[in-house]
């Protein structure tokens, strides 16, 4: 019968003097101390390849954490294989054996493997010890948990039966292998996407992004010393297209559970229809991708919500989440206090090492990423249409740094209001008061995105009216709230449009995207 509703994961507050924070840091220390190699996993074995790539600490660029080996063509072959091969014991396990493994690992997390997955997450990641706790614990050990509760209630929904005729639902994964592709910026995204297929019933190959392998390692170590059977998860770090075009060409691929970029996503579904009359069955497409997200204010807006949500919104984790804050509409009218608010809190921001428990701030994720950013900024710097009003400045000698940047703009449409710029570097648009109707369609209308947004307004029937205005401009749509952090259970988290197909992480409607119904009528 249906699982009891989990609770979420409390947060640990790695306060002062807390035994957690004396845990943390040791680990912090025992992960510098010594470079680790890392290996593919296929099948449950270990397989080294030579061909290496490294883990660096984006904070301290010339620290290396792992040399890491990448997967070639062979190893890909035996990585779809060895998935082949683990399917049928795996798919024909009691569900309540399969989620156990889950479970258990959930467990794990939240006692012994806490502190070594957050201080992976820190050091690989750059992230600080609060934006760890809340996705490399928290929000795993939920997925994991509430997965498991969410495919205990699906296998109890069945069909009606008569006195002559015995229906019945039978929820068989996939036929075939399901593809897991894994972006940097959460570790807890790297444990999901593979794990929702798995505890289904399918088994997976899994390619984490390259600039989060160290934390991922961890993850699938993780779930192996929690039981996971050789070859129902295989871990493939290795170069996107060399792994991506092998995989999207077999023929046993069955589905697709993806979160990076919007480009890429469509290079998935270009390949994929090319390649359709070679599949069994048509591949299930899951994928979370861009998102320029909104904060939209009206004049009823309380001042001091609302600066907090944008600086929380825009620069946790150095804007490096999908659901970023990253422009913003505010009503001329309470501008100069929003201002005010803004450039004193983005002046009180520290930023630096994670191992300064009070930095709230850290480096971006590489080099690449930093250059990207930078140019949006001189972007933004040299244009006649725009003004820094906060920020600007980078630093990449120690790290890829770059401080919290506020642009203020004079064109709705100005470049950095409609670009992902996926960096700390929030636009604002200051709209006259008695244009707010005009901002409200310019909102939805001039971005392809639907991802996450947020308004603020204290007039309940302002509320109402936005949210039916701006119906398709954010699937995850925040009142009065920072447009981040989802919690499973409680905020579903997906996007559309240009954002994804919306399959909402951490739900049901996520895991019905890997079960392959069989509907059987039996005569009596
Ligand atoms: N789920 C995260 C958030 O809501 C983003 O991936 O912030």
């Amino acid at each position: 019968s249906a699982m009891r509703q989990p609770q979420n994961e409390g947060l640990l507050s790695y306060g002062p003097g807390s035994p957690e924070k004396a845990e943390l840091k040791k680990k912090l220390q025992e992960l510098q101390k010594r470079e680790i190699e890392i290996p593919l996993i296929i099948g449950g074995k270990e397989v080294r390849t030579g061909k290496m790539g490294e883990c660096i600490i984006p904070h301290k660029k010339d620290h290396i954490l792992a040399k890491y080996h990448m997967a070639g063509e062979k190893e890909i072959t035996m990585a779809i294989e060895a998935a082949h091969q683990a399917k049928d014991e795996w798919e024909r396990m009691p569900w309540e054996h399969r989620a156990s493994v889950f479970l258990r690992a959930a467990e794990l997390l939240s006692g012994p493997w806490r502190s070594t997955l957050n201080a992976a997450t820190m050091l690989g990641q750059s992230k600080t010890a609060h934006q760890a706790e809340i996705d490399s614990a928290c929000e795993l050990i939920d997925f994991l948990r509430f997965n498991a509760y969410y495919l205990s209630q699906i296998i109890e929904e069945q069909p009606n039966s008569t006195q002559d005729s015995w229906n019945r639902l039978q929820y068989r994964p996939l036929e075939g292998f399901v593809f897991a592709v894994t972006p940097f910026n959460f570790t807890a995204i790297g444990g999901n996407l593979p794990t929702a297929p798995a505890i289904v019933g399918n088994t997976v190959v899994w390619k984490p992004a390259s600039t989060a392998v160290y934390s991922n390692y961890f993850v699938m170590k993780l779930l192996q010393e929690a039981g996971l059977p050789d070859g129902v998860i295989n871990f493939v770090p290795g170069s996107g297209s060399k792994v991506g075009n092998m995989v999207l060409d077999d023929p046993a691929l069955a589905g697709i559970h993806f979160t990076g970029s919007t480009q890429v996503f469509g290079d998935i579904w270009r390949k994929v229809a090319g390649n359709l009359r070679q599949y069994k069955a048509y591949p299930r497409i899951v994928g979370e991708t861009g998102g320029k997200n909104f904060v939209l204010a009206h004049d009823s807006a309380d001042v001091g919500a609302l600066a907090t949500g944008l600086v929380r919104g825009a620069f946790e984790y150095q804007g490096q989440k999908c659901s970023a804050a990253s422009r913003a509409y505010i009503p001329q009218s309470i501008w100069p206090s929003v201002k005010e608010r803004l450039l004193d809190d983005v002046a009180s921001i520290k930023m630096g090492d994670v191992e300064n428990f009070s930095n709230f701030m850290s480096a971006v994720i590489d080099g690449n990423a930093f250059r990207s950013i930078r140019s949006f900024i001189d972007y933004a710097q040299e244009s006649p249409e725009a003004e820094i009003l906060c920020g600007g400045q980078s630093d990449d000698r120690e790290g890829y740094f770059i401080r919290p940047t506020v642009i203020v703009t004079t064109n709705p449409r100005f470049r950095t209001m409609e670009e992902e710029i996926f960096g700390p570097v929030l636009t604002v648009y200051v709209y006259p008061d008695q244009e707010f109707e005009k901002t409200v369609a310019q909102c939805t209308e001039t971005s392809p995105y639907g991802l996450t947004g947020a308004v603020f307004a204290r007039d309940r029937r302002v509320v109402c009216n936005l949210e039916k205005q701006l119906n398709h401009a954010a699937s995850n749509f925040y009142i009065n709230d920072k447009p981040t952090g989802a919690v499973v259970g409680q905020q579903p988290f997906g996007g559309s449009r240009a954002s994804g197909t919306n399959d909402k992480a951490g739900s049901k409607l996520n895991l019905y995207r890997w079960i392959n119904p069989r509907t059987i009528k039996e005569n009596l």
